[in-house]
């Protein structure tokens, strides 16, 4: 029951809630650590990344209730217990917990984590980091130690924009004595949200949102009650649901304002868009005959999470187009996977060549998370019955894709 049956050739017709944000949710959990007392975290997606994170801070001793997608955090009691390297090892947020127990407890060892294979994602440049706000880190092949008897605020001048350097550097920095400054700092809205929740807690930071943060170390932080954001990624994969498939849905929730280039291609790829206040609806499926290019990039750049599925969205259109991937280097892992279903789509270096061509029901296997989702999505718009295998992937990071898309008319189950 690994998978999902996908019986394609449907127009969509319906609405759906779009779930919290895994990304934002991940570091935000990992931040509680940071705080004695109990957090609670409102609209906390009920996804299996949500679930290691739980389980991470469990055998680290936290209190950990769940009522539906209300979490709450009890770290009063750390304990030294060893992290579950089966969670660290299928997910990389893991890494960020580094900072924020260094600040707790002053030493941690763990295993390299893991996540979606799309690319090296090497953590050097977090080791980097808290190498200069004064860790001492000892690694080998399989794991590493770091240990800092004070963390010390520091100027850290990163080589270029990354999501998890900078949120682990900000959890590093939230209690270090002293000033650090983060520049390039990622300007992704989950890390807007992270800041948010700091600054709920006591935390000093500024210039969130923005490529320069600033965060003055303080001595401790408060109990805070925070509500994750709208997943902006999720919301996306729903409308190019619709765009592949056709017919018109609305995504409650959906969070435009951290959508403006995901919405602005899809306007030009031939979605009408229409803004409510709890929401979009969105019409799909009017290709234009125009030939499609495509950029992946750091927010507010077109999102490198959303490339798959406006591949699809491509392999449909009239004239195909071309994406290229500037921030993994392994990311079209799915192009084998689309070109069973009948797509024409070569890769030179990191860009991919997407002629326009029908798609026909198969069996296609998912590798990882977005890529998995966008086989699904395939599968709506392909003539026949697919089988989508691997679902665990998707399950990372989608609540119940199934039912999700059966809310908005597709037919589909789990096989
Ligand atoms: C986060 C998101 C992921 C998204 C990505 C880019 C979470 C849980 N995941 O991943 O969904 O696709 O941002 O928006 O929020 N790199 C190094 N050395 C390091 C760290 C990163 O070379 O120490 C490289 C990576 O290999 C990659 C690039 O930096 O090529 C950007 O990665 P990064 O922004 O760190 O992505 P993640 O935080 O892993």
């Amino acid at each position: 029951m690994d998978a999902v049956r996908i019986y394609g050739g449907k127009c969509l017709e319906g609405q759906t809630t779009i779930q919290g944000s895994k990304n934002a949710s991940l570091p935000i959990l990992a931040a509680t650590l940071l705080i004695e007392g109990t957090c609670e975290i409102e609209n906390c997606p009920e996804i299996s990344d949500v679930y290691h994170m739980l389980r991470l801070l469990k055998s680290l001793g936290c209190k950990v209730e769940r009522e539906g997608t209300l979490v709450r955090v009890n770290t009063e009691k750390l304990s030294e217990c060893d992290m579950p390297s089966d969670s660290v090892g299928v997910m990389r947020s893991s890494i960020m917990l580094l900072g924020a127990l260094l600040a707790r407890t002053g030493r941690v060892c763990m295993e390299y984590p893991g996540g979606c294979v799309i690319g090296q994602r090497p953590i050097n440049l977090h080791l980097q980091s808290l190498r200069k706000m004064g860790v001492v880190i000892e690694e080998n092949e399989t794991e590493f130690c770091a240990e800092a008897a004070k963390l010390k605020g520091a100027v850290l001048n990163l080589p270029f924009v990354s999501v998890g350097v900078t949120e682990n550097a900000i959890l590093t920095a939230v209690l270090a004595e002293g000033e650090t400054i983060i520049k390039p700092a990622a300007r992704e809205p989950e890390i807007q949200a992270l800041c948010e929740f700091l600054q709920c807690a006591g935390a000093k930071i500024e210039g969130s949102g923005s490529d320069c943060l600033t965060i003055r170390g303080v001595n401790r932080l408060y109990p805070a009650r925070y509500r994750i954001p709208a997943d902006r990624i999720v919301a996306g994969t729903y409308l190019s649901a619709c765009m592949c498939a056709g017919g018109r849905v609305f995504l409650r929730d959906a969070p435009v304002h951290h959508m403006e280039s995901v919405l602005t291609r899809a306007v030009e790829m031939g979605a009408a868009i229409d803004y409510e206040a709890d929401g979009i609806l969105v019409t799909g499926r009017d290709h234009r005959a125009v030939c499609h290019t495509l950029s992946t990039g750091c927010y507010p750049a077109f999102p490198t999470d959303m490339q798959s599925p406006f591949m699809v969205i491509m392999a449909l259109s009239d004239q195909g187009g071309s994406i290229e991937e500037t921030v993994f280097e392994n990311r079209f892992r799915i192009v084998p996977e689309l070109c069973r279903m009948g797509a024409d789509i070569t890769v030179h270096g990191n860009t991919a060549y997407i002629s326009s061509s029908k798609l026909h029901g198969a069996i296609v296997q998912a590798e990882e998370l977005r890529g998995g989702a966008a086989l699904v999505i395939a599968a709506l718009a392909a003539e026949g019955t697919s089988i989508v295998t691997n679902r665990h992937y998707i399950d990372r990071g989608y609540e119940d894709i199934v039912l999700s898309l059966r809310q908005l008319g597709a037919s589909l189950e789990l096989a």
